[in-house]
């Protein structure tokens, strides 16, 4: 257990984009009324996907990271959550078949909401307001009375994220994700994109393996990986107050893990050293995130990694690397040597959105997906210069038809923009283009498996 460590021990620190209430009793009494609420997962859930990242840590699988920027209050629907898990189901299936590597998927969903911003005003037509900060926190109506931070919020955040994990358990092991459902995954809407021909080839080949495995005996029905799957969930750990009311002592090892979700991360903006959101999450037992930007040093990184993971347990850090095209060749290479030579484990994912986020001519802020694939490339050629295991994928993507981020084969225009853009924040990949993306990191995984074979046959 981490020393001198408390689940408020955070509050005696700096911390950076907490909201701040006009009634701090109106808050205290909603995180009291949150501690009494049923964790929303258990630690030992937790525990198995350190485990199966301790896996990838080592260089066998590949983490598939993925969900909204920002949940939101007005898309809570089951149709979003299912479309959103069937698409991650999706490139998870072209992923393990690629690879031939177990794919261990993580949804940014269940939690989602609270958002860092680059500013803490907004300004509309000569008008300032505070900005808009998460469902969870205040509105996005461009009014002075929605963009107050509002304590009831968070109930209604948590009980949107039980409902939501509800749905995911089902869907996950009730027999939506059988793989001889395959088949029934795409959407209707996906069959313009000439990827979705490419995922039915895809699906037969599942289903001639499913047929002859069966043929010999093996009955797929009795066999639990291929009746389920194993899905998680995952958000950034920034609302410090709420975190810490979810979070509970383990009855079977005493140790503290944070209940709101089974993996945690910390934001590009918030990890320095001694902030509140480090010394929160030192003392969590969760599988922990942490981005990795262009203004983040290797002796920072190392210190971060003794503050976070002291025993150096593999498993425990998924660092997740967000440079941005242009920078990500010159800028990973030097982490990546520093964690290696320290001999700490850890998981390397590549975060491709945040560091490509453009303002289109049309003024939508956009991210084009060549420049997303390009951060992907350019992540894969750093591990292999390195010998390092190129290990995940962080997306913001959506199972809606929407058009957010320009480009893809079914190309979205600047024009086409203000067609769909729904997100809350920033623009999400949509089925197609999240599809699309797997396919092109399936046969960079693939080359990525050619080159060890070759390696380890030298
Ligand atoms: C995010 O993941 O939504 C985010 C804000 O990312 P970052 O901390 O990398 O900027
Ligand atoms: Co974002």
């Amino acid at each position: 257990m981490a020393g001198n460590w408390t689940p408020a021990s955070w509050t005696a620190h700096e911390g950076r984009h907490l909201p701040r209430y006009p009634d701090a009793a109106a808050l205290g009494a909603v995180t009291e009324r949150l501690t009494s609420f049923p964790p929303l997962v258990f630690a030992g859930e937790a525990r198995a996907l350190k485990a199966d990242l301790a896996q990838v840590a080592q260089g066998k699988g590949f983490l598939l990271q993925g969900g909204d920027c920002a949940e939101s209050f007005a898309e809570f629907h089951p149709n979003n959550i299912r479309d959103t898990f069937r698409v991650l189901l999706q490139m998870a299936v072209v992923l393990t078949f690629a690879s031939k590597q177990p794919v261990i998927k993580v949804g940014r969903m269940a939690g989602q909401f609270a958002k860092p911003r680059s500013a803490p005003t907004e300004v509309q037509d000569g008008v300032e307001l505070p900005s808009y900060l998460g469902d969870n926190i205040n509105g996005i109506e461009f009014t002075p009375e929605a963009r107050i931070p509002d304590p009831q919020r968070l109930l209604q955040a948590y009980s949107q994220s039980a409902a939501t994990l509800n749905l995911l358990r089902a869907f996950a092991g009730g027999g939506y994700a059988n793989l001889r459902q395959v088949h029934q995954w795409t959407l209707d809407y996906m069959g313009r994109s000439p990827w979705a021909d490419r995922f039915a080839v895809t699906a037969d080949k599942i289903g001639e393996a499913l047929d002859f495995m069966e043929a010999c005996g093996v009955d797929p029905r009795t066999v639990p990986q291929l009746q389920g799957t194993s899905f998680y969930t995952s958000h950034e750990a920034l609302h410090l107050a709420y975190e810490q009311a979810m979070t509970r002592q383990d009855s079977l090892t005493g140790d503290w893990y944070d209940t709101s979700a089974h993996m945690l991360w910390v934001g590009d903006r918030t990890r320095f050293e001694g902030s509140a959101h480090v010394e929160f999450l030192r003392g969590v037992g969760n599988p922990l995130g942490m981005k990795c930007g262009p203004s983040l040093t290797p002796d920072a990184l190392l210190l971060l990694l003794d503050t976070l993971n002291p025993a150096r347990e593999a498993g425990r850090i998924t660092l997740i690397s967000r440079f941005g095209d242009d920078k990500v060749e010159a800028g990973l290479p030097p982490l990546v040597r520093a964690v290696q030579r320290e001999g700490h484990p850890a998981v390397w994912s590549c975060d491709p959105m945040h560091g490509n986020v453009i303002k289109a001519d049309s003024g939508f802020k956009t991210r084009p997906f060549d420049r997303i694939l390009a951060e992907v490339k350019g992540f894969f050629a750093v591990h292999r210069a390195e010998g390092t295991h190129a290990g995940g994928i962080h997306v913001e993507m959506t199972g809606q038809d929407v058009t957010e981020c320009v480009g893809g084969a079914v190309a979205i225009t600047d024009a086409a923009l203000a067609d769909r853009y729904h997100t809350h924040c920033d623009p999400r990949l949509n089925a197609a283009q999240s599809l699309e993306l797997a396919f092109l990191l399936a046969d960079m995984l693939n080359l990525e498996r050619g080159h060890r074979a070759s390696a380890e046959a030298a």
